[in-house]
């Protein structure tokens, strides 16, 4: 009520309200390869593009009379109580839309009290982000090296991390083209780093490439790889040479881009994980109710349906898509969560009825971020919040609990 009434007075919002206006402004301030970077995706984009569609196959069904005046947001979740479904998904190297980074969105999340997933690809070592006081969860890239699995683990527990978030879908980074044509790869740089340069396992691993870098052949990089220099090579010598010349010591960037993800991983890692924490694990990035289904009988205590924002697989499913058949196949064992397109509260809501616990939003966020910092991360989840909750009235529904799949019928074709 209080946004409406300043907009309806004549206060302009911190950042634009429409979704549409949001994302373009916060592109235009963007430097070309922070633009790349965030607003693009995977080949030719279709799955980003898929992730909205996948919103408009549902409507939502008002009912009428039901007294909603007062109107409950809260969900539980690993024993806290939120005081809305929202997250705020793990995006890495936030140092390239903003110098508060990591720092700007921790302090507008505590102000709300909405939980944040702290990035393995953060541009603020963990330990930062969770001295602001924010409600956090850790997100872990699998590394190569089980000790710094280890070691990234134990230091999120003694920060406060109250749940570890594996991200299973980017073992390899997907084909983005636009970081290709703008021949970025921000880790070249040095960038989004801060997990592994803060790590006294990495710093050790470093410590010892740079004392014996490695002799003889090097090792021969696979057609992917050669495809991706030759790529990042055509038309742009000059700026990709300038990625090599990285600002850190050249050792630590070769070490991360050995130790960054493990395509070996399976199932049975996960037992290593459990071995090595107490907290709640979730594993994001998952499509398919019986991947669903391995989840929890591995033990895992959440998953959260995502396609990364469509970064990974281009022509890959709509993660809302993929939503109803994991919920039937999981949740009445474990919660299901959710992210990848989620642009308004009437996104959230339609996640909510489907049998989302709760729904995370990336790039809107991070385009508050680019505009105006903190305020403009809190503005964004304001607005998010907002809409949800005038959604959930207007829908004739008083707490989450009546968010069901009755609210929702399927579009006309
Ligand atoms: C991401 N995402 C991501 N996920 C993750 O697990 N670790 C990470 O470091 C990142 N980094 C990252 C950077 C950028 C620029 C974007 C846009 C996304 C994926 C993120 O957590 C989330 O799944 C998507 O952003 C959700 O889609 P929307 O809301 O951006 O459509």
């Amino acid at each position: 009520a209080g946004i409406y009434r300043a907009g309806a007075l004549g206060r302009r919002p911190v950042v634009p309200v429409a979704p549409g206006l949001l994302a373009a402004r916060a592109a235009r301030r963007m430097t070309a390869t922070a633009r790349a970077y965030v607003v693009g995706s995977a080949g030719m984009e279709h799955t980003a593009r898929a992730n909205r569609t996948a919103f408009d196959r549902w409507r939502i069904v008002p009912r009428m009379l039901r007294d909603v005046a007062v109107r409950d947001h809260s969900v539980e979740l690993f024993g806290r109580t939120m005081p809305s479904p929202l997250l705020l998904s793990p995006v890495g190297v936030l140092e390239m839309v903003h110098r508060r980074a990591d720092l700007a969105v921790a302090a507008a999340a505590r102000d709300l009290g909405v939980t944040m997933i702290v990035s393995n690809q953060a541009s603020t070592p963990m330990e930062r982000v969770a001295a602001t006081g924010v409600p956090h969860w850790f997100q872990l890239y699998w590394s190569s090296s089980d000790e710094l699995v280890a070691s990234l683990v134990r230091r999120a527990e003694a920060a406060g991390a109250e749940a570890i978030v594996v991200t299973l879908d980017t073992h390899m980074l997907g084909w983005r083209p636009r970081d290709l044509d703008a021949a970025f790869l921000p880790f070249a740089r040095g960038q989004g780093i801060a997990q592994y340069t803060s790590d006294p396992v990495f710093t050790e691993l470093v410590r010892r490439r740079a004392a014996a870098p490695p002799t003889g052949p090097r090792p021969r990089p696979t057609p992917a790889a050669l495809a991706t220099l030759a790529a990042m090579s055509r038309g742009y010598p000059g700026q990709f040479l300038a990625n090599l010349r990285s600002p850190l010591p050249r050792a630590a960037v070769d070490v991360f881009l050995e130790v960054f993800s493990r395509s070996t991983l399976t199932w049975a890692d996960l037992a290593f994980l459990r071995d090595h924490t107490r907290l709640p694990i979730v594993l994001k990035g998952i499509q398919h109710p019986d991947d669903a289904r391995a989840a929890v009988d591995h033990g895992v205590d959440a998953v959260m349906v995502s396609n990364h924002g469509g970064r990974q697989i281009d022509g890959a499913t709509g993660s809302l898509d993929a939503l109803p058949e994991v919920v039937s196949a999981v949740a009445d064992r474990v919660p299901v969560l959710f992210d990848s397109g989620v642009r308004g509260g009437a996104d959230v809501f339609k996640a909510i009825a489907l049998g989302a616990t709760a729904v995370g939003v990336g790039r809107p966020y991070v385009y508050g971020l680019t505009l105006a910092g903190r305020a403009g991360v809190t503005a964004v989840l304001r607005h998010l919040r907002a809409e949800f909750d005038l959604t959930m009235g207007l829908a004739g529904c008083t707490s989450i609990r009546e968010v069901t799949r009755e609210t929702l019928a399927p579009s006309p074709r």
